[in-house]
């Protein structure tokens, strides 16, 4: 079904090529919207081939419109615009039609992609922490775009478990339980089933193995030789590292579960180990690989690089391999099982340089298949008050379970002192709203931030129920979810008119979420998104605090105005749910 839009540019490069002018009347969204609801700039540029003054090229192109049922008005302003107003019958029923079948009417303005989407990012040992966040917000929503409009989507959390902190934590492990079986060179028997570390553990072994081997280099030495033997098949190394991956895995899914983020694949950089091997022979026969300062690296430089590029590391002088390794070959990985079309790197903006390396090395080497698409999507910084990068209070780095405790806590304060008359919640109702609007906080201060800047995170700002926040949208929900359960549409009565400008205003901006979605997809950033859906919850607000719905007793505006509220709850309840955010019924 064609857009609004669509439809008027069709209508007006009619006109524009019966008054010989080719390929001209692109319709723009209004500049004015007190004068008119969408306008055409073409004119202006016309002027000088035509010899002729935009105000009289639009004149001719005005009386070149053939009638049709779209358009009210259209008229001329200096110095040669032309404004054009939206018939409402027109309007009313074309916004109901687009509704009805809005994810086939999106989906067929897009072709289907298949995408592997990384992000997420945990790493074994290790709690997620606040660089985690943004990765797993921008990631789920990115991915349930794709899905919207029709892309098959994989995500995959591609946790960080293969690299030197995994030998730091079994040289760690080896150090303080000397005598567990998975250090006995001999033993043959069956491996413990259950790890011999807890996650509490680990959260405290592995900032001592690492700061250890930092200022110790016989302990670094023996984190390298642990790194190297784990990746080499050192049986007992590989059960141990099994252990605590599923420990740290349990820990990370737990918190990824509470954000509502969820992933199709739980692949590591160590599922593509067993291509390492091949792939390294085959770049060194191929003569990309070559050695420098006993590592093996490919030059993946440019001539008209203008800052340096430096070589893309592939084994280091100890012989293990590292991030930049796994990543390489995850590249085939991928391409061998699941053959996408694109992948896209949901990660840190401080990693652009790494994902630069490996894309110009897996597309000089031809690793990468001509068809895959490599993107980089770059998020910045979610920083605190300070400018700096969030942190506790105590100035150390924030972890992501801390942070979502944290924010619960305001939650609940908040929806106490709000919610402390209301004696139709029952308490499990208090539970969900507190949660929903923690996790709504949360999510819509992210993605509502541009996704690769930087932004300032602040509570208190953030979880106001007014303004450009999570709540605010999840209460403008519930406010329509409450006004629909009393107020039925009557079948017999359905009509669908509007009464005021606010109301015209609603419809229309209903009108562009199809193209919100598909710009949101487009430049991987659902922050117009979020842009949309403040937009349409606030003039939805300024229609229902300037009309009394309930008591109205015409029955066609009452009728009218039901309709519009639904419509406006189903377009709210779709850009959140792809947002990845969860609504009430109540609040
Ligand atoms: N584990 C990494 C980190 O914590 C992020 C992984 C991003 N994905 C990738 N394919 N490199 O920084």
């Amino acid at each position: 079904m064609k857009n609004i839009k669509e439809i008027l540019n069709k209508i007006i490069k009619t006109a524009f090529e019966k008054s010989g002018f080719e390929n001209k009347g692109l319709v723009v969204n209004s500049e004015r919207e007190d004068l008119c609801d969408f306008q055409c700039n073409d004119c202006m540029q016309l002027a000088k081939i035509a010899h002729k003054s935009p105000m009289e090229i639009a004149k001719e192109v005005v009386s070149n419109v053939e009638k049709n049922e779209v358009i009210k008005t259209i008229e001329i302003a200096p110095a040669g615009f032309i404004n054009i107003t939206i018939n409402n019958n027109f309007l009313t029923k074309h916004t109901d039609d687009l509704l009805k079948n809005f994810k086939q009417n999106i989906a067929e303005k897009h072709t289907p992609k298949k995408i592997v989407i990384d992000y997420g990012g945990a790493n074994i040992a290790k709690p997620l922490h606040i660089g985690h966040l943004r990765s797993a917000i921008i990631g789920e929503s990115l991915k349930r775009i794709a899905n919207f409009i029709g892309d098959e989507v994989i995500g995959d959390v591609h946790l960080g478990d293969w690299g030197l902190q995994m030998g730091m934590v079994i040289a760690e492990i080896k150090r303080r339980q000397p005598d567990l079986v998975y250090f006995d060179k001999n033993f043959s028997g069956e491996y413990p089933k259950t790890s011999p570390v807890t996650i509490e553990d680990l959260e405290t072994l592995y900032p001592e193995a690492s700061k250890r081997a930092k200022s110790d280099e016989t302990a670094m030495e023996e984190a390298r030789k642990a790194t190297y033997e784990l990746q080499n098949n050192n049986k007992g190394y590989i059960e141990l590292w099994k252990q605590f991956c599923k420990v740290s895995i349990e820990a990370a899914k737990n918190n990824y579960d509470n954000l509502d983020v969820n992933f199709e694949l739980w692949n590591g950089e160590s599922s593509s180990n067993y291509l390492i091997k091949p792939m390294i022979d085959n770049l060194v026969e191929k003569g990309f690989a070559y050695e420098s300062n006993g590592a093996l690296v490919v030059n993946v430089s440019e001539p008209d690089d203008k800052v340096e590029i430096p070589p893309f590391l592939l084994i280091k002088s100890d012989g293990a391999a590292l991030y930049s390794t796994t990543d390489l070959a995850t590249i085939i990985d991928r391409q061998n099982k699941l053959n996408p079309d694109e992948i896209w790197y949901v990660v840190d903006n401080r990693q652009s340089l790494h994902f630069t390396q490996l894309f110009r090395c897996a597309e000089k080497t031809k690793i990468k298949n001509i068809n895959t698409k490599l993107e980089f999507v770059g998020f910045g910084t979610m920083n605190g008050k300070d400018g700096k990068p969030y942190k506790t209070r105590e100035g150390g780095t924030m972890k992501l379970c801390d942070l979502i405790d944290e924010i619960q806590l305001e939650a609940k304060k908040k929806i106490e002192q709000n919610l402390k008359d209301r004696t139709d919640l029952k308490i499990d109702e208090i539970d969900e709203i507190k949660n929903c609007v923690a996790l709504a906080t949360l999510k819509f201060a992210d993605l509502s931030n541009y996704r690769a800047k930087d932004y300032v995170f602040d509570i208190n700002k953030f979880m106001e129920f007014e303004g450009k926040t999570g709540p605010y949208l999840l209460y403008t929900v519930a406010r329509l979810n409450s006004l629909l359960n009393k107020n039925k549409i009557n079948e017999k009565t359905e009509s669908f008119n509007i009464y005021s400008n606010i109301e015209k205003k609603i419809l229309l901006t209903i009108t562009t979420v199809e193209d919100s979605i598909l710009k949101a997809y487009q430049d991987k950033a659902p922050s117009y998104l979020c842009d949309t859906a403040f937009k349409l919850a606030n003039y939805y607000n300024t229609f229902y605090s300037s009309t009394n719905l309930m008591k109205e007793q015409d029955i066609n505006k009452k009728s009218s105005w039901i309709k519009l509220s639904t419509l406006t709850l189903q377009t709210l309840k779709v850009i959140l749910n792809i947002l990845g955010i969860k609504t009430v019924e109540k609040m």
